[in-house]
């Protein structure tokens, strides 16, 4: 059950020392990712007679937890990501905040966690935002990415869902993912490990997925690599994703482009950049298809020159160019390890729409300021 409803929903009560203008500038210069948080979060708690409740806005801080709350036990913790963009006019607007809201309530569902209120998640964030706003950067590439996530705090063992759950939402001004920036990735195809099985929890963002994914990273940096790419659990063959982020193939077929991308499975995350991709590939003139992709076909696609571009895409990261692919078997090259034109043209039109430099023909962009 949920007993708020939204625009009553929160107590506002900001921090009584504000950080001044030259340390947030300090702060700001060179954010990286996940390094710099801002000086607010929001927190709602729930229990079984009372649903959400108690929804504040307050400096950003330790959480206190009991020893035996049970995400830290049997793990039922889920998280989102999203990001405010600064506009041409020096507004804020976030981008399609509603997808990573109904996404959160399916990883809950998955987890038997409780569901929360689309507009109650959306103005969680709003509320963040304005108050601050003084740290969302402006330039194109920068933005202040939104952390909203739910943990179960019932403090008792024993494993069953647990009454008691607390959802947080903090905020990171960020620029670029990667420490490199953006240049293509080289990849290590895992066949090791895999990421999600038919059944599991591969459709939903919650922390145990990431956990399981360490070890496998691990493994692809010894061999010289980036990232990892996943395969299907069952045979092994499909390709599904990269690290934590999507994955697009670029044919040539006739004479024009052809994105595609692993289709959804149960095992994928679906992201909200691929839903993007898929659409904005066809407004820009190149088809989109979402098919399964083997790894062989994959070497043979490049070394046949059917296959020009491979790239990931995630909300941190926006499109990486993957420039090499290495496995136990061998390795190639795509794009004479380079950033492909398809890829480049789709990052700067999605960067271009998220911060209004062009216009929002769907109505992805939810304004705040
Ligand atoms: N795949 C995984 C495993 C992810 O964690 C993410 C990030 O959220 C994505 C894909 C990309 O999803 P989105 O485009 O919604 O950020
Ligand atoms: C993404 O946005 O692509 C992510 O995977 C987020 C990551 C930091 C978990």
């Amino acid at each position: 059950m949920s007993t708020l409803t939204a625009s009553t929903a929160f107590e506002v009560h900001p921090s009584t020392h504000p950080v001044s203008e030259a340390e947030r500038a300090e702060r700001m210069k060179n954010p990286g990712f996940g390094k710099v948080f801002t000086e607010h979060m929001v927190t709602l708690t729930w229990d079984e007679g009372r649903g959400w409740h108690s929804g504040v806005l307050k400096p950003y801080g330790p959480l206190l937890l009991d020893p035996a709350a049970s995400v830290l036990h049997y793990g039922q913790a889920i998280f989102e990501g999203f990001k405010a963009y600064r506009q041409q006019d020096g507004g804020i607007k976030t981008y399609r905040p509603f997808e990573n809201a109904a996404r959160f309530n399916r990883s809950a569902e998955r987890l038997a966690m409780p569901a929360l209120p689309e507009e109650l998640f959306v103005e969680a964030s709003d509320l963040l935002i304005r108050q601050d706003a003084a740290w969302v950067p402006g330039a194109i590439g920068e933005s202040l990415y939104l952390r909203p996530l739910m943990i179960a705090t019932e403090g008792a063992l024993g494993v069953r869902p647990a009454k008691e759950y607390l959802f947080v939402l903090f905020a990171s001004p960020s620029g670029s993912y990667f420490p490199g920036g953006v240049k293509p990735v080289t990849v290590w195809i895992s066949e090791d490990y895999v990421r999600a099985a038919p059944g599991g929890t591969g459709f939903a963002k919650c922390a145990g997925n990431y956990a399981a994914s360490l070890v496998a990273q691990k493994q692809a940096q010894g061999k010289g690599c980036d990232q990892v790419v996943w395969l299907d659990a069952v045979q092994r063959k499909y390709i599904e994703e990269m690290g934590g982020m999507n994955i697009f193939f670029v044919y040539q077929e006739g004479g024009r482009s052809v994105v595609v991308t692993p289709e959804l499975t149960g095992t994928l995350l679906p992201g909200i950049t691929r839903k993007s991709l898929l659409d904005l590939s066809q407004e820009l003139g190149y088809g989109a298809e979402e098919r399964k992709i083997s790894t062989q076909e994959w070497e043979a696609a490049v070394k046949e020159g059917r296959m020009t571009e491979a790239f990931a895409c995630g909300t941190a990261a926006v499109i990486t160019p993957i420039g090499r692919v290495k496995s136990a078997h061998g390795e190639f090259e795509i794009n004479g390890g380079g950033t492909g034109p398809v890829a480049a043209r789709l990052r700067e039109h999605l960067l271009n729409l998220q911060h209004g430099v062009a216009p929002d023909t769907h109505g992805w962009m939810h304004p705040v300021v």
